[in-house]
């Protein structure tokens, strides 16, 4: 069974992170709501399909959620930018609060503000379950990392 859940699989960050695990000898578990789209993206660099476990459903459906969530021990969150987002990952917390979801890492955006809406909110309802998070933050591109030898 799938111990790693990458939600919004279908996404041009999870489809990369999907890959890359899959590379590694994993075998996660991909949630998609659209799977025709998931089975043309969900593929390595030579083009055969990702050995995923695909589970389709939308992030508001609470029983898709579940099913996807059981037996998963880290879950990885990139949910496109929409207005429903601080909503649809709020939901996603609390079910994998329900679900005793050991670990979270939730993709964030480059250089997001300190109190930006989705930022405040997923922290809040984080704080009061017992997932251990972890905030991911891409850099605007490798060009503004510090020098090596500075
Ligand atoms: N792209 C970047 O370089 C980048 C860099 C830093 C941070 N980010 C942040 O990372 C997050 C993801 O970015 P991205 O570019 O990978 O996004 P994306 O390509 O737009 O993918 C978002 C994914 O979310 C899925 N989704 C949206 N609403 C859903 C719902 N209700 N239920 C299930 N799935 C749903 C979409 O499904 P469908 O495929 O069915 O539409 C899509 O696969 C965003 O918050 C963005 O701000 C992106």
């Amino acid at each position: 069974m799938s111990r790693i859940l990458i939600a919004a699989a279908g996404g041009r960050v999870a489809r990369r992170v999907a890959a890359a695990l899959c590379a590694r000898g994993e075998t996660p578990r991909a949630l998609v709501r659209d799977a025709a789209k998931a089975r043309r993206v969900l593929v390595d660099d030579r083009g055969a399909a990702l050995p995923v476990e695909l589970v389709t459903s939308d992030i508001a459906e609470l029983d898709g959620m579940r099913r996807a969530l059981e037996g998963v021990e880290i879950a990885f969150l990139a949910l496109g930018s929409s207005l429903d987002q601080v909503a649809l990952e709020k939901g996603f917390i609390d079910v994998a609060a329900d679900t005793h979801l050991p670990h979270l890492v939730k993709l964030s955006a480059a250089a997001a503000a300190s109190d930006a809406g989705s930022r405040r909110c997923c922290a809040g309802t984080l704080q009061s379950s017992r997932i251990s998070p972890r905030a991911a933050f891409p850099t605007r591109s490798s060009a503004r990392r510090p020098s090596r030898t500075s």
